[in-house]
C-alpha cells in the first residue's frame, strides 16, 4: 500500500479560506475523481464538512474521516481518531477489495493507493509517510488561513509528471506537478 498526498494550492501554498477552497478549477477536480475514485481518501473533519452534502461520502472512494471527537459520526464516513487508526482502515478496506477483485476477476489486483485529501494540518501529519506528492499550482494570489506542508528538498519533481501551465475554462491558469521522494520509501 502506498500513500498519496494531493492538494491545489494558489501562490504562497493557500488551500483554503474559511472553511472553502478560494478558487474554482473544474479541470482540477476532474483530475482528483480520476486519480482517487476506487482508493481510500483520509481527510479532517473540517474537510468534510466543507463537501458540498450532495458530494458526500465521495462516491466510490473509502472516506476516512479524522476527529478527535469520539460522538462524531456521519453517514458513509468511516471514523478515525488517530492517524494511524485512518490508515489501519483504509489497509482494511484495500485488503478486501483486492481480495474480492480477486475472487470475480480471477486475477492479480492492483496495489491499491491511499490519497490524504486535507486539511493544512492533516497534510503536515501524513507528509512524512507518505511517497508521492499530487500538487495542483493554481496561479492566483489570495488570501487564505489554511496552508499546504512545505516540501522540502527530499521531494523532487517526477520526470513527465509535470505539466506545463494550463488555461481552466474559468479563466485561471493552474499545473500539475507530481513529487517523488529522493530517498528510500518511507515505512509504513
Ligand atoms: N486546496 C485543497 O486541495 C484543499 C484540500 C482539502 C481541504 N482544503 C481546505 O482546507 C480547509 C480545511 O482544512 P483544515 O486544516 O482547517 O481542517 P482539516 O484538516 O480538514 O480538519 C481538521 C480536523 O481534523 C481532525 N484531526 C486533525 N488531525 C487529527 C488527528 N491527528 N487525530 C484526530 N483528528 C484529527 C480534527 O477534527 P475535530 O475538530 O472534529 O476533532 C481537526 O479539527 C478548508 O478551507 C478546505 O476547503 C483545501
Amino acid at each position: 500500500m502506498s500513500l498519496s498526498l494531493i492538494w491545489a494550492q494558489a501562490r504562497g501554498g493557500v488551500i483554503g479560506r474559511d472553511g472553502d477552497i478560494p478558487w474554482q478549477v473544474p479541470e482540477d477536480q476532474a483530475g482528483f475523481r480520476r486519480l482517487t475514485k476506487g482508493h481510500a481518501v483520509i481527510m479532517g473533519r473540517a474537510t468534510w464538512d466543507s463537501l458540498p452534502e450532495r458530494f458526500r461520502p465521495l462516491p466510490g472512494r473509502l472516506n476516512v474521516v479524522l476527529t478527535r471527537d469520539p460522538a462524531w459520526r456521519a453517514e458513509g464516513a468511516t471514523v478515525a481518531h488517530s492517524p494511524q487508526e485512518a490508515l489501519a482502515a483504509a489497509r482494511a478496506w484495500n485488503a478486501e477489495a483486492t481480495e474480492d477483485a480477486e475472487a470475480t476477476e480471477g486475477a492479480q489486483a492492483t496495489d491499491r493507493e491511499v490519497w490524504v485529501m486535507g486539511g493544512g494540518a492533516v497534510y503536515a501529519t501524513f507528509l512524512p509517510m507518505a511517497s508521492r506528492l499530487v500538487v495542483t499550482e493554481v496561479d492566483l494570489d489570495v488570501p487564505g488561513d489554511t496552508f499546504a506542508p512545505a516540501v522540502g528538498p527530499q521531494w523532487l519533481p517526477e520526470a513527465g509528471q509535470s505539466e506545463d501551465w494550463l488555461l481552466s475554462r474559468t479563466g485561471t491558469r493552474y499545473r500539475f506537478v507530481h513529487y517523488r521522494r529522493a530517498e528510500p520509501e518511507p515505512v509504513m
